[in-house]
């Protein structure tokens, strides 16, 4: 995948419970690689990557903020997700609780904290554990169109859907009129195109920092001298 260092910037940030799997999704879209031992975010960490859209003729640079679902971490999340342009709403398909706070608290919070604009997805993660599923398919993709979201099933162990929701999340970011459901066989092809060129291109993309709970607010008060 090409670079440029022209390319728009967008900043996506991915919320919900502690151990739905914001970590691991992130990390296998980035580097390639699952992290079976994946340990709690402390505060958030960041990445970017350069996504190319061909048929768009742009070049995006999506700036993927992983925050911390743990309790502790609830009001420093804030900060991450109020100026974001795209939110990522993950839950885990085998635990019900991780679903009903994605609405009953995640999503009230986007609603309160960030404007209208923002573009959201929907990601009911590990789906690969589907013998153990709480949350049916039918329900994540309801919610989703309710809110208006773009839905995905992902599983960061198997590498199931996780190029497919960014790059259409991004695709919803250059073209708001863009609706994966209607138009998802034009970019079908894009984006298996996209994960192929993706693997031979993994570490050069990538660009980590993690971040304590100590530097956010230094992080916030100056954020583009970062990266
Ligand atoms: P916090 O940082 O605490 O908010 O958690 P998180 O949402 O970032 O979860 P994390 O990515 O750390 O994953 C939690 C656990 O779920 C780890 O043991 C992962 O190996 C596991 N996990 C993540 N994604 C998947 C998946 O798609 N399938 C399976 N089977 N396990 C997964």
């Amino acid at each position: 995948m090409s670079s440029d260092s022209n390319a728009q910037g967008c900043k996506v940030v991915l919320l919900g419970d502690s151990g739905v799997g914001k970590t691991c999704i992130i990390s296998r879209y980035i580097t390639g690689n699952f992290e079976k031992n994946s340990v709690s975010t402390n505060g958030a960490s960041y990445c970017s990557k350069n996504v190319e859209y061909k048929k768009l003729g742009k070049n995006l640079l999506l700036d993927i903020w992983d925050t911390a679902g743990q309790e502790k971490y609830k009001a420093l999340t804030k900060f991450f997700y109020k100026d974001a342009a795209i939110c990522v709403l993950v839950y885990d398909i085998t635990n019900k609780e991780s679903f009903n706070n994605l609405k009953n608290f995640w999503y009230t919070q986007i609603k309160e904290n960030n404007g209208t604009q923002i573009i959201l997805g929907v990601c009911g993660n590990k789906c690969d554990l589907y013998e153990n599923e709480e949350v049916e398919e039918n329900d994540g993709r309801q919610f989703a169109e309710e809110i208006g979201a773009i839905f995905a099933l992902t599983s960061a162990q198997n590498n199931t859907g996780i190029s497919e929701l960014f790059f259409n999340l991004g695709y919803k970011f250059l073209r708001p009129s863009y609706n994966p459901n209607a138009d998802g066989n034009e970019v079908e092809a894009e984006v298996k195109e996209d994960t192929k060129e993706e693997k031979k291109d993994k570490k050069k993309d990538e660009k980590k920092i993690v971040l304590k709970k100590e530097d956010v607010g230094r992080r916030n008060r100056n954020k583009k001298s970062c990266c």
